[in-house]
């Protein structure tokens, strides 16, 4: 059955949800209408932000064979991901968006359950939880099920670092590439049930640098009213399905019969208003999912009547980068980068902030 009590009850909150955003933006929209008083400081990088151009597509580098990654081939039924369906929560922290300021930013990182090294460098690093002075970030990993013949004791492990962090999210499917559109999906159900107060959600995958300070400061902006329909990252545009099973991104013909994806946030890392990621959700129970994610997120939105917003050129680099303090101290997110590279570049770019140009 794809609609149920708790759809409809999904639903209802959502609308009062957005409804309550839309009211707080109408009002400051109405505010910004009166004479003008003390004017917002924006900093020069980010008043330009509307006008920049796209991204530029990417290259067709990117149609990497499948034999480097992998040497199973996708078959069409296992592009389908099995949505709606109320896979439970095994490992939760229902209260950790209950505390006395409602967060500004809520990081769901995606890593698989034996990515426990990832997790450290994380927490070390750009998860820091306090990371940005001022203003309330949390932090949650969100993961599967281990295959079942590394379970037992692998659980074990993964409850004892949970009981330490506080920080898992583990939902009751399978944990594989195929199945990532779920991890994303469970996040945003999270958020829903337990977070709608938060202003903003991150989608980022485990294999990134982020640098928070510049993301909540140049990209997101505390100072501005909310924005409820935005979301931003790497966009591609008019990207072509690719067609032939043995590439990594395959997409059967019977599944999205299409010719081109609308426009979509490439998957590593995309941020997003609290309120979008509630609508997302669900028009996602209408769509028939697909397990590439970051597609399926772009259909959502084709559905929705939304457009990414465009960034700043270049602060999504997602083709990897090299480590300059000065230059990541400029950019968002940096993909991908491995969690050892990432200990030893922290290292080094604690001291951006006190010995960079500021933007
Ligand atoms: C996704 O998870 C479900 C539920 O655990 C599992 O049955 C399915 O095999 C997984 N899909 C893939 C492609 O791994
Ligand atoms: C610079 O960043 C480091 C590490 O992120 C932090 O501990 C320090 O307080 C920051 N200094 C200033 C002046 O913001």
């Amino acid at each position: 059955m794809r609609w149920s009590w708790g759809h409809l009850v999904l639903g209802v909150l959502l609308g009062v949800a957005c409804g309550v955003m839309l009211a707080l933006l109408l009002e400051a929209k109405r505010s910004a209408l009166k004479p003008p008083g003390p004017q917002l400081h924006l900093k020069s990088k980010s008043s330009l932000y509307p006008e920049i151009p796209l991204v530029p597509l990417a290259p067709d580098a990117l149609d990497i064979p499948m034999e480097r990654l992998s040497k199973q081939h996708l078959t069409p039924d296992m592009a389908v991901v099995k949505y709606p369906y109320s896979y439970p929560f095994l490992i939760n922290h229902p209260d950790k968006c209950q505390g006395e300021t409602a967060p500004f930013l809520l990081m769901l990182v995606m890593t698989q359950p034996q990515d426990s090294e990832t997790r450290e460098a994380i927490r070390t690093t750009w998860g820091n939880e306090a990371i940005v002075p001022g203003v309330t970030i949390l932090r949650l990993f969100v993961l599967g099920l281990f295959p079942s013949h590394l379970h037992r004791h692998h659980q074990d492990l993964l409850e004892k670092e949970d009981a330490e962090n506080q920080d898992l999210l583990q939902v009751g499917f399978l944990d594989t590439y195929s199945n990532l559109t779920l991890k994303t999906l469970m996040g945003l159900e999270w958020v829903v049930h337990h977070c709608q107060t938060a202003q903003y959600v991150l989608k980022v995958d485990g294999d990134t640098f982020l640098n928070p300070r510049f993301l909540v400061h140049q990209v997101l902006q505390p100072e501005r009213p909310p924005r409820p329909t935005f979301i931003t990252g790497y966009i591609y545009k008019n990207r072509m399905p690719m067609r032939k099973p043995h590439y990594k991104w395959y997409m059967p013909r019977e599944v999205f019969p299409g010719t081109i994806y609308p426009p979509y946030c490439a998957g590593a890392g995309y941020v997003m208003s609290g309120c979008l990621a509630m609508k997302i959700l669900a028009v996602a129970q209408k769509i028939k999912a697909i397990y590439l994610e970051d597609v399926f997120v772009g259909l959502c939105l084709q559905r929705l009547r939304v457009k990414p917003t465009p960034s700043p050129l270049d602060i999504f680099q997602f083709f990897g980068r090299e480590y300059e303090r000065c230059d990541f101290n400029q950019l968002a997110i940096v993909h991908p980068i491995k969690p050892v590279d990432l200990l030893s570049i922290w290292m080094d770019f604690e001291k951006a902030n006190t010995t960079c140009p500021q933007s």
